[in-house]
């Protein structure tokens, strides 16, 4: 049984109304007020389980050709269904429990067929996930869930990124450093439960560590020479890791305390510099893949990329010298480079679809 693309277009579009309201609770919390958003509170998890959580679900579920492992998307869309009117916590915090699951069973699936490390680092993040709505649904705030919610976005991305290393034969010893650091990671995390301020700091360092560990080993410093969309993709790759290594630092350095003058840099060089750098690195190959639409690479896909540094460096500048209108300008920067991202991408779907309906002529 497939799933009907009816639904599967519902979920995308759950999944970009929660990217565009997640941005604009961010940019409330900031300091610009366009009108109040709905669950203004939920601007993490609505970003990480409802947005990320949902397109990360429809990848696999696509590359698994499962239909029942579109329950990960289809609930992660439901939680933001549920974010957004109020529903209580508990509601939410199940149906992304269940999301979750069913995103490690998938790996635990998927490990049998082909055991590899990638695949287990991958389910490790799926975990995180599971744990991240965990604590939430025994009733805890929102920050607490900070450390297991960028554990599940890291791990998944470095599994995804050893999958391709694979290529370049990574030695054992490689492999080893990188499960050091993922296991730094997990502990972290753990440790924050009882004592945040330590664990965030445990944790920090696992970030740093996979971010040196990426630097070093990733494919992207050999596709770098190359031009085109290859280029643009490995520039992308390598600026986020170095953003990650600059939030494993404040990680280190603030231990995520909330009164903490560089509490808003840790969160965002991570959740800004690294993932949507990544996302942005991404899209012209996930598009197609998720979409089966047409993506003809352009260099206007460098605007937002390179708008997005931009960006975070003015926030995080504001962030770290105490200048408010810095930060608040910083955010606002931030949103214009995601909505200039929606908006080439659409335009590139737009001629590539446009392009490949036109009548082939010959002379
Ligand atoms: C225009 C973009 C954004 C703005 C203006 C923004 C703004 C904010 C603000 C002001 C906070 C509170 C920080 C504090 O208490 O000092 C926050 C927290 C947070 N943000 Fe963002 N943010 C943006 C994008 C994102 C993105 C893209 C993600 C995830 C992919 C994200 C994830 C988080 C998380 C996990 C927290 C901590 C939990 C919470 O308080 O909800 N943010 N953000």
């Amino acid at each position: 049984m497939t799933i009907p693309v009816p639904i599967r277009i519902t979920v995308a579009l759950v999944a970009v109304s929660a990217l565009v309201l997640g941005v604009w609770m961010g940019l409330m919390r900031i300091g610009w007020f366009f009108g109040t958003p709905p669950a203004p509170g939920t601007h993490g998890p609505i970003l990480v389980l409802g947005f990320l959580g949902t397109v990360i679900g429809m990848e696999r579920a696509v590359a698994v050709g499962r239909s029942w492992a579109w329950a990960t998307p289809i609930l992660a869309a439901g939680s933001v269904i549920t974010m957004l009117t109020g529903a209580p916590t508990e509601l939410t915090g199940a149906l992304l429990l269940v999301a979750g699951s069913v995103l490690v069973a998938l790996f635990a699936t998927a490990y049998r067929m082909q055991p590899e490390p990638h695949i287990i680092l991958m389910g490790v993040g799926a975990v995180a996930w599971v744990l991240a709505a965990g604590t939430w649904l025994a009733g805890e705030p929102v920050p607490s869930l900070v450390p297991w919610l960028a554990a599940f976005l890291i791990l998944t991305i470095a599994g995804e990124r050893l999958e391709l290393a694979r290529l370049i034969a990574t030695t054992r010893s490689a492999k080893m450093q990188l499960a050091g650091a993922v296991a730094v990671v997990i502990v972290g995390s753990a440790i924050a439960w009882a004592y945040g301020e330590t664990g965030a700091r445990i944790a920090g360092l696992g970030n740093l560590l996979i971010a040196l560990w990426l630097l070093r080993y990733d494919i992207a410093r050999r596709t770098i020479r190359l031009g085109g969309v290859t280029r643009y993709m490995a520039a992308g790759l390598l600026i986020g890791y170095a953003w990650l290594a600059v939030s494993g630092a404040l990680w280190i350095t603030t231990g995520l305390q909330m009164a903490s003058t560089g509490y808003d840099a840790a969160l965002h060089t991570l959740f800004l510099g690294f993932i949507m750098s990544m996302i942005m690195a991404h899209a012209p190959i996930v598009i197609p893949a998720l979409a089966g639409l047409a993506f003809p690479f352009g260099r206007e896909m460098w605007i937002p990329l390179i708008f997005l540094q931009i960006s975070v460096i003015v926030r995080v500048t504001g962030d770290l010298t105490g200048s408010y209108e810095m930060k608040r300008w910083g955010g606002m920067l931030n949103a214009i480079a995601l909505a200039l991202l929606v908006l080439i991408v659409i335009t590139t779907v737009v001629r590539g679809e446009i392009a490949k309906r036109k009548p082939h002529t010959t002379v």
